[in-house]
């Protein structure tokens, strides 16, 4: 099976660059803004408390190379979620927007989707500019494309504080709910902040209909990654929703047994050339959109059926010395598999075309013993069959 690749659609690139233009920062200035936020998303996190999106040449640098980027990732879990059941419209709430990274992706997923019910977003965010960034952005892509019946709010608030709740409530409820790159920023100087995100994002699950999904995106570094953990283990103790994708279980995470572990994705995809452009000038390298996740539902539904032998690649498939090993997660905790290379077989080969977030089936696993100690490793053996259930 062949792996998805993703890119960004012409339509809304036109309508970031056209966006972008007003600006008139060079290549050069808009490689080092993206320096500098990329510095503060990761290293200088003490400084997210600033509202970056309100200064001009970070708000540009989101606009033109972090946007892009999120929508790519929030496009790829809009095609994974199951489609939406949908009555007179497709209501959908961007908590966090920012520029509208959310509202966009799906505005265009919709379009490209040909969905007929009119689409209705609401957005939130605690920057004004980002705001009317999104509104215009918006505006842009809807008057360059011969688009259905959309329409956009936005309102000013804080996710902290309850008033946002107030806002949007006689909007609900909402088909989908999106969070992303949102929930590491709210709360994050509180000392319980895993419980007042958690409740946070109770309130959101609050607004969403019976069969709608609720999509998390977090970025894939591990103070982010491991955070998103505990609040999903939180959420599920509260048992007012069940994941539907990527975890194949509800118990406790087993990446967070360890204090050096954690869960990501990784997904292929072709930059735009701006992304391009700014990644040479600065040195950095997106050839593949990582990102940790949640989808979840209130109904129950799971992204496949769960099985003792179905289990999520959470690893990269490492190749050594005369075999190819990957970590593998499911109800049963995390476990490294591998296949030694001179037991590759028909039946097991597509062990080969494994890769970080593919779904796959085993039908045995072989755990050496010596001196009455058994192995950890799992081993496929010649004759075991090994599938490819759901690339990503
Ligand atoms: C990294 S940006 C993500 C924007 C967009 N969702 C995306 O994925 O590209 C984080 C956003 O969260 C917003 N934010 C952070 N804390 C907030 C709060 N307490 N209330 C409302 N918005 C907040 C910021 O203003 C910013 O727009």
């Amino acid at each position: 099976m062949q792996r998805l690749n993703v890119s960004v659609s012409r339509r809304l690139l036109d309508a970031i660059l056209a966006s972008g233009e007003k600006e008139s920062v060079s290549t050069k200035q808009l490689a080092q803004a993206v320096s500098e936020l990329s510095r503060i998303f990761t290293k200088e996190r003490d400084r997210l408390n600033v509202s970056y999106l309100d200064s001009s040449h970070l708000g540009a640098a989101y606009l033109q190379y972090f946007l892009p980027v999120n929508l790519a990732k929030i496009q790829r879990l809009l095609d994974e979620m199951p489609t939406p059941e949908l009555d007179e419209s497709f209501s959908v709430l961007d908590l966090g927007s920012g520029p509208g990274t959310g509202a966009l992706g799906v505005l265009d997923w919709w379009q490209q989707q040909a969905l007929q019910s009119p689409l209705s977003v609401t957005a939130v965010d605690g920057s004004k500019a980002a705001l009317s960034q999104a509104r215009q952005l918006w505006d842009r892509y809807c008057q360059a494309a011969t688009v259905g019946a959309a329409s956009l709010q936005t309102y000013e608030g804080d996710l902290e504080r309850r008033v946002w709740l107030e806002q949007v409530q006689q909007r609900a409820p909402f088909d989908l709910i999106m969070l992303a790159n949102c929930l590491n920023e709210i709360h994050a100087d509180a000392k319980d902040s895993i419980e007042m995100r958690t409740g946070m994002v109770l309130e959101a699950l609050s607004l969403l209909a019976p069969h709608g999904t609720m999509m998390i995106v977090e970025p894939a570094l591990r103070e982010t990654s491991r955070a998103l953990l505990q609040v999903r283990d939180k959420l599920l103790q509260e048992k007012h929703c069940t994941i539907y994708s990527p975890c194949l279980h509800e118990n406790g995470c087993p990446a967070l047994v360890k204090p050096d572990d954690w869960c990501h994705e990784e997904r292929a995809w072709e930059p735009p050339m701006i992304i391009q452009q700014i990644d040479n000038e600065v040195g950095f390298i997106k050839d593949a959109l990582k990102f940790s996740y949640l989808l979840l539902r209130k109904d129950g539904k799971t992204i496949v059926d769960r099985q003792p032998n179905v289990y999520r690649v959470v690893s990269e498939l490492r190749v050594m010395k005369g075999e190819k090993r990957a970590w593998l997660c499911n109800e049963q905790g995390r476990q490294e598999v591998g296949r030694q290379d001179r037991l590759a077989s028909p039946d097991n080969e597509a062990f080969d075309h494994w890769h970080r977030g593919a779904i796959v089936q085993i039908e045995k696993i072989a755990h050496k013993e010596r001196k009455g100690k058994v192995s950890t490793l799992g081993r496929i053996e010649g004759d075991g069959k090994a599938q490819l259930l759901r690339p990503v």
